[in-house]
């Protein structure tokens, strides 16, 4: 008994005691035995071996050197050693083996044809175990693509959706055996790729699909901070999910009890902080509610049958055994044979939902084609839109549907006519008078505008031949091209100079590589020289990319509206066929993004505090002209460095309008269904729940400003205790009165100390979580010219306090449960613009 406690003692000090070699490398001629282990290059990793809790077993594994207990990899899970007699070395046939006392292989890597003089194996310090045929550099087998139950960053979870072949995680049987047990963890990427947890091959949680962004039914990812994941398909079938490596410590476990859990090292407290966790309640256990069921955490029981079916087994169900689900209480007429376009059909809307399982997929980018084309299908029971995703549809059953507060897609569910009527005749009431509105405002608007149009002896189409002319030759930099309209006149498209695609491809030199200025999410800008000797920035939208007509009218018509030195100027359009273009004004020192995040860059040091300080205030007075001092009030919804262009001077113009939003005289915020934007710019009310004001432009300018103070971008990660993002980093210091360590070291001055501090502060009130207590951007300027002097304190950054352990997964619910019910309609209308 004291003997075993005393070999216990010994074996689990053993760690800590450094046998460590100093070397990265196995090699045929450095071969390790227990204790011995190796650390990565970096000091970040070692490879050693290890006793689980409560055994004496030895198994050779990866851990990290901050936290030697933590294992991410296990060589010989399934052989265990029962004693210290074990040695890892590189075998005559040039696999890495690790031999019991015996000279038994326990574990190989069972790579063929290699050669033992020309192999060896490396602990790298991103965790991977790397054999390499050092005659010709190439790896042939790494632990990565045999991965234990960890994933760490630049690791990739793979399936081949020709092969059917995974690589995942598979969790340990419990806390001392590291054997594979019951659960498992990948991807499923056939139809849309998404994350599940098994537990014995049956699904146990579901991530929902992956949107390009985010996985849509992972509420926690909606929020601006879990940025960096990403999907990728490497065209062969074979797609993987993996995360970029940063500079912290991040994992995600399988455990044995089947969640998974992420965790980011913690140097302060030398913990590991638990960041997110899958599944969090029994909503999350898939299919909960079973077939047809809907599953709503906050509701008691959590389980209900979606309205238009009832439950399977009524006993059953109402003694809490949901399994068998629900089914449909009056047959589809399509189902009945009726199919005269089975109009007596209709959808019901679910909102903020984890939509079901086996989603099928159809590229387009409007709503209504995905309703259309459900109903003209008997099999489609139910469709959702997502812009990046499509649109998805159901057939057969529906099940796994979870209801969100205040995230999440909108269900529309297919259902008999009568069984919505009773459902309906509420939102009827409103939506009529609405809808009808509505129509009779677009009818009057289109009226006056035939009319304005006839009246000035035009036609409303575009006529190319007569009315193109050279623009180049007849647009000189002092002609005024834009002049400001009154404001109910609408702006027509023939008023801005239109460019033909002949002259634009000529200044280009046929778009050629050499005058790419940068590529967008919409589409690439190049430089281009007019004949006349000007320059010219021209925005060739992608016919694929994301920016379709609807966007590109938006800022054509915004744009031409406005006229302010912190604006880009935009010069004129080209519409020819499917190609769309932008003309702008051309601006020497590009975008604020290169300047400030690209260590290569030669303006970095260029940049000091006075022109950073001028950039800041000029982004300022351009936000401003937006919200107050234009005769429109316009969002503009993507404010971020790459939109920040800067001319000869340095002075900042605010660019790229095609998500901004225009308002009439008293709307001042709006809601919509489709969140636009870039995750780390975005204020949490927008990316969460849609809505947008002024305010969230406000955030925007916030993050921007601490990005300009610190010169580092909002989504890199620092490893500095809880604090997270740039936000918390700059609460952080600026609370701990270290305002100066979060300044960029180019810029760093005690002569502008005061000033810089300020800025921060400033800074920090513009990210605070509530709208409200936001200041509004004339405020801003006031404080930040010194009209004002005494800035109130802020509160703390929502995404700051996220990481903090105590808040794992009730941030959701917390942020959301301002929304209510009272959107559920203003989101259809104002979407529909
Ligand atoms: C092994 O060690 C010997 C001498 O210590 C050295 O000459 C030889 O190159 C080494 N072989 C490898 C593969 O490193
Ligand atoms: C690795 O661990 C050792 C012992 O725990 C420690 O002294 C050393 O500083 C660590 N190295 C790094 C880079 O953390
Ligand atoms: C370890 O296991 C081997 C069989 O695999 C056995 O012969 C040996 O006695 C065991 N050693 C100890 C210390 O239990
Ligand atoms: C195991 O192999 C090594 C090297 O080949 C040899 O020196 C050692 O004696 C062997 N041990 C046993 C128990 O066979
Ligand atoms: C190597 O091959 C043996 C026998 O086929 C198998 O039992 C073992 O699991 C394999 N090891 C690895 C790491 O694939
Ligand atoms: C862990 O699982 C093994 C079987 O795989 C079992 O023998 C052992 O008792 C379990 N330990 C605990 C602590 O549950
Ligand atoms: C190890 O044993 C102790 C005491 O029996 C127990 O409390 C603990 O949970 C065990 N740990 C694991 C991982 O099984
Ligand atoms: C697995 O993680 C969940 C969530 O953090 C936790 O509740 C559970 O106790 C963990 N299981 C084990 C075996 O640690
Ligand atoms: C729930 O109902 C299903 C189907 O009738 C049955 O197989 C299962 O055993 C029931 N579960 C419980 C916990 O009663
Ligand atoms: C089809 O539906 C129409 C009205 O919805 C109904 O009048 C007609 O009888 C139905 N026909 C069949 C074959 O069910
Ligand atoms: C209807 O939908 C089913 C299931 O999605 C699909 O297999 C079938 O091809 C579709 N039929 C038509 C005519 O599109």
């Amino acid at each position: 008994m004291n003997t075993k406690i005393v070999l216990l003692l010994v074996l689990s000090l053993v760690p800590f005691l450094c046998f460590c070699i100093e070397t990265d490398t196995i090699t045929s001629n450095i071969s390790i035995s227990d204790p011995d282990t190796i650390i990565s290059g970096g000091r970040i990793f070692k490879l050693g071996f290890f006793s689980p809790e409560n055994t004496t077993d030895r198994y050779l594994g990866v851990f990290y050197n901050v936290s030697q207990e933590t294992v991410i990899w296990i060589a010989n899970r399934d052989r265990p050693l029962n004693d210290s007699s074990g040695t890892v070395t590189i075998s005559r046939n040039g696999n890495l083996v690790l031999l019991n006392g015996r000279n038994e292989t326990l574990w190989s890597t069972n790579v063929t044809g290699a050669s033992p003089r020309n192999t060896n194996a490396q602990i790298q310090d991103s965790g991977n175990l790397v054999l390499r045929d050092t005659s010709t550099g190439s790896i042939i087998w790494e632990s990565f693509w045999q991965p234990s139950d960890t994933f760490l960053p630049a690791m990739r979870i793979t399936d081949n959706i020709n092969t059917n072949i995974k690589v995942g995680l598979s969790a340990w049987t419990n806390g001392s055996d590291p054997q594979q047990g019951s659960f498992t963890s990948g991807l499923e990427a056939l139809n849309i790729p998404q994350i599940i947890i098994w537990n014995n091959g049956r699904p146990h949680w579901r991530s929902g699909p992956w949107n390009g962004q985010i996985l849509i039914g992972v509420p926690d990812m909606y929020s601006p901070y879990l940025d960096g994941f990403s999907v990728v398909n490497d065209h062969t079938g074979t797609f993987y999910f993996t995360a970029p490596e940063g500079a912290f410590l991040m994992r995600i476990t399988l455990n044995s009890t089947g969640s998974l859990v992420q965790t980011l090292w913690n140097d302060q407290h030398g913990n590991w902080d638990i960041v997110w966790v899958a599944p969090q309640n029994e909503c999350d256990d898939y299919g909960a509610c079973g077939p047809f069921g809907s599953c709503s955490i906050r509701d008691s029981p959590i389980c209900s049958c979606i309205s238009g079916f009832e439950p399977v087994n009524r006993e059953e169900w109402e003694s809490g055994n949901w399994t068998s689900g629900c089914a449909r209480r009056r047959q589809l007429q399509c189902n009945l044979g009726n199919n005269t376009r089975g109009n007596g059909d209709g959808f019901l809307r679910l909102q903020f939902t984890k939509v079901p399982d086996f989603a099928e997929q159809f590229q387009s980018r409007r709503p209504d084609v995905c309703r259309t084309r459900c109903l003209s299908n008997c099999s489609c029971i139910a469709y959702a839109h997502d812009p990046n995703i499509g649109c998805m549809s159901w057939s057969e059953h529906l099940i796994d549907v979870q209801r969100f507060n205040g995230v999440g897609v909108d269900l529309y569910i297919r259902l008999e006519n009568s069984e919505l009527d009773n459902h309906r005749d509420r939102k009827l009431v409103i939506i009529i008078p609405v809808v009808v509105g509505f129509t009779a405002i677009c009818i009057a608007i289109l009226i006056t505008w035939c009319w304005i149009v006839k009246r000035k002896g035009k036609r409303i189409a575009i006529e190319k031949d007569r009315k193109v002319f050279e623009a180049g030759l007849a647009f000189s930099s002092n002609s005024s091209a834009i002049v400001l309209r009154d404001e109910n006149e609408k702006v027509m498209i023939e008023e801005l100079p239109l460019f033909t695609f002949g002259t634009l491809s000529r200044s280009t030199d046929k778009f050629h590589e050499n005058n790419l200025l940068g590529k967008g999410g919409f589409g690439s800008v190049y430089k281009g020289n007019l004949a006349n000797g000007n320059e010219i920035a021209v925005k060739r939208l992608s016919a694929a990319s994301g920016q379709g007509n609807e966007e590109f009218m938006n800022e054509v018509v915004v744009i031409s509206k406005l006229q302010h030195r912190n604006l880009v100027r935009l010069l004129g359009c080209c519409v020819e066929g499917e190609e769309k273009m932008l003309i702008y004004e051309y601006m020497p020192n590009k975008s604020l993004d290169g300047c400030l995040f690209d260590p290569n860059h030669p303006s970095q040091k260029i940049l000091d505090w006075r022109k950073r300080f001028n950039i800041i205030e000029g982004i300022g007075r351009g936000l401003l002209y937006l919200h107050k001092d234009s005769r429109l009030k316009i969002i503009h919804r993507d404010l971020k460095p790459s939109n920040v262009l800067l001319d000869e001077d340095w002075n900042p113009k605010i660019s790229d309008f095609g998500m901004a939003r225009i308002f009439g005289g008293n709307e001042d915020h709006g809601n919509t269904a489709r969140v636009v934007g870039t995750y780390g710019y975005m204020a949490p009310e927008y990316a969460m729940e849609g809505r947008f004001s002024e305010k969230s432009d406000v955030y925007s300018f916030g993050v921007l400003l601490l990005e300009i103070v610190s010169g580092k971008r909002n989504t890199h990660y620092y490893n500095h205790g809880l604090s997270l993002s740039l936000l918390g980093w700059a609460w952080k210091l600026w609370n701990e009165e270290n305002g100066l360590d979060f300044v960029d070291q180019t810029i760093e001055s005690s002569n502008f100390k005061g000033e810089i501090v300020r800025c921060i502060h400033i800074a920090l009130l513009c990210v605070q979580e509530f709208p409200n207590d936001r200041p509004a951007i004339q405020t801003v300027l006031s404080m930040l010219s010194r009209e004002i002097l005494d800035l109130p304190r802020p509160e703390q950054p929502v995404f700051a306090e996220k990481w903090n352990s105590s808040h794992v997964g009730t941030g959701t619910t917390q942020r959301s449960s301002q929304v209510g019910e009272s959107n559920e309609i203003t989101i259809t209308m104002l979407d529909g613009r």
